[in-house]
């Protein structure tokens, strides 16, 4: 039977057509946490269940949900809706249980779910700004909801961890980027800004995919995209005056030049390059109080020679110059391997980043072969090759040092250079082994061997925070170095008898307020701050960091 609405009784309450702003703006949503006088003074009363709930509760619940999903990818898009709807609890159960909950909003299944953005998309988050907007882009940009923002995440899609080219699939980056902020390091959620600076793909199989939402073009000749990039940068100084712009993700043909262009003339970094650098240094440090060895005696292999790896021969080349070798000598003790084989003097093909670092030596068969010929102390695989350490480059390893340091930076997991459990057994337990993406702990003869992640969100939440802080203007190679000496300093004696070569990711948020200070104080020591200096950097570092309340 159909109802009339005129015959409706007068004493009905008139229909909410939209959702109160304080349910949708995740932000200020607390969900069943509102009070009951909120839920009457926010015009909320009937649409929440009668319970209200602590902040706890609702995590317990949220937990008790990722843990029924057993899909890593459902356990992303079960976390990622709940950041969409209430952000502070979505924080406030991440920042609680970082170590079980970070591999489902980072790496590794954001890799899986770029490679699957087109299909579990749900909702908008951040901004995605493409060619169509040229000439407009602070006009996009002005409609952010919020007018202040402090962080800036952009990608371009061009290299999504070790998956290559994924257009817009790769938005799940910056967002995930920001989640790791916001949880390990304390920014303020509401100052984060992902963005998506779509300008095409040159995978087909992304822009020909029938659910694929980016721009389906290739992408533009350089000149153009030099020009996007700049009006996209200077629209952010703009609109966000000091703001700072994070690149990541971007492919080494481009991330090179755009670190030259911009890293002096904004509050800009690149975190593939910069951020892996200081985090490479840190770990070859490190490992160095396991090996006992002096850096300026070390030969370093690095399996790879693009952002990532040329980025900590980079900064390993500062802190030896720093320890008095001249440039050339230091270059000497970095070796690097590409697809094409050793970067040696003789090639004429090399881009202008492995110029530096090549090497008068004859070409060599393979890695092993390379191995017995260089003789490195550690082999830092960023290549997004899964298993080029095999067995027999293990087993090299083994022969020519007691205790060989090996890194597999590559990410997703799948993209691992070797697991820990084959860096462990290939070499007798001797290894000191770290990798880009978790991997459980190993058992050897009776004994658990705990594994590091040598992953760069041990750094640029600190850098931010650092950033933040102080009001800092540039993020100088001075910070870097800080940031990398402080997270050497979050590594205690325990953690290296287990096995950990960083500190275990349960303890981030202590280690990101340690390297935003070391940050903060370079900040003020090089005259960059814009904030005047307290007389306790660290506490006040300290009180800056959100905690995931909803007081
Ligand atoms: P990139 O594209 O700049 O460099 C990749 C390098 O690998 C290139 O030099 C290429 O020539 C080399 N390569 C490719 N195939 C090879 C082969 N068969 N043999 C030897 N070399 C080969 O990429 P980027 O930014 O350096 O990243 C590489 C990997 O490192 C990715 O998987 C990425 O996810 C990971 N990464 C990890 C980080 C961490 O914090 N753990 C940070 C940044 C990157």
């Amino acid at each position: 039977m159909r109802v009339n609405a005129s015959v409706r009784p007068a004493h009905t309450l008139q229909p909410v057509s939209t959702r109160p702003d304080a349910l949708r703006d995740p932000l200020a949503n607390r969900g069943t946490a509102f009070s009951l006088e909120e839920r009457e003074r926010l015009g909320l009363t009937g649409l929440l269940p009668p319970q209200v709930e602590a902040i706890e509760t609702q995590a317990a619940r949220v937990l008790a949900a990722v843990r029924a999903k057993s899909a890593p990818i459902d356990r992303y898009a079960y976390l990622a809706a709940l950041q969409n709807e209430n952000e502070t609890l979505f924080f406030r159960t991440l920042i609680d249980n970082l170590e079980e909950l970070l591999p489902f909003v980072y790496t590794p299944t954001v890799g899986q779910a770029c490679l699957e953005w087109s299909r579990i998309y749900e909702r908008p988050r951040g901004l995605y700004i493409t060619p169509r907007e040229r000439g407009r882009m602070r006009d996009v940009l002005r409609r952010w909801r919020r007018q202040e923002v402090g962080i800036i995440v952009v990608t371009d899609g061009g290299r999504i961890l070790g998956l290559g080219d994924l257009g817009a699939n790769g938005m799940g980056i910056p967002i995930g980027k920001l989640a790791l902020y916001v949880a390990c390091a304390g920014v303020d959620p509401g100052l984060c800004l992902p963005v998506m600076l779509d300008v095409g793909t040159d995978t087909a199989a992304v822009r020909n995919d029938a659910l694929y939402l980016g721009v389906r073009a290739p992408r533009p000749a350089t000149a153009e995209y030099d020009e996007l990039v700049e009006e996209f940068v200077a629209a952010t100084q703009e609109v966000f005056p000091g703001a700072l712009v994070q690149f990541e993700d971007f492919a080494n043909v481009n991330a090179f030049r755009l670190l030259a262009r911009y890293r002096d003339r904004v509050c800009s970094f690149n975190d593939d390059i910069q951020g892996t650098g200081a985090m490479g240094l840190a770990g070859v440090e490190t490992a160095l109080r396991l090996t006992g060895g002096r850096l300026e005696d070390q030969r370093l292999l690095f399996f790879g020679a693009g952002e990532a790896n040329v980025g900590i021969a980079t900064i390993v080349v500062a802190a030896l110059q720093r320890a008095g070798l001249s440039a050339a000598a230091a270059r000497q003790r970095c070796w690097f391997i590409d697809s094409k084989g050793l970067v040696t003097a003789a090639r004429t093909d090399l881009a202008d980043h492995k110029r530096p670092f090549a090497q008068d030596h004859a070409p060599v068969a393979d890695l092993p072969a390379a191995i017995e010929s260089i003789r490195p102390s550690l082999l830092v695989g960023a290549s997004g090759q899964p298993g080029a350490f095999s067995d027999a480059v293990l087993a090299a390893m083994a022969r020519v040092n007691e205790r060989p340091v090996i890194f597999a930076l590559s990410n997703p997991t799948s993209k691992s250079e070797c697991t820990a459990e084959q860096a462990y057994r290939a070499t007798d337990g001797r290894a000191v082994f770290a990798s880009g993406s978790p991997f459980p702990a190993v058992s050897l003869a009776g004994r658990t061997v705990l594994t590091g992640q040598s992953n760069n969100s041990y750094i640029f939440p600190g850098i931010g925070l650092g950033v933040l802080a102080s009001g800092a203007t540039r993020v100088t190679d001075d910070m870097y170095f800080a940031a990398a000496r402080a997270l050497g300093r979050q590594v205690s004696d325990s953690d290296l008898a287990e096995g950990r070569i960083f500190p275990p990711v349960a303890r981030m948020r202590e280690v990101a307020a340690a390297v935003a200070t070391a940050v903060a104080e370079v900040a003020h020591a090089q005259g960059l701050a814009t904030r005047s200096c307290p007389a306790d950097l660290a506490a006040h570092v300290r009180a800056c960091m959100y905690r995931a309340r909803y007081d």
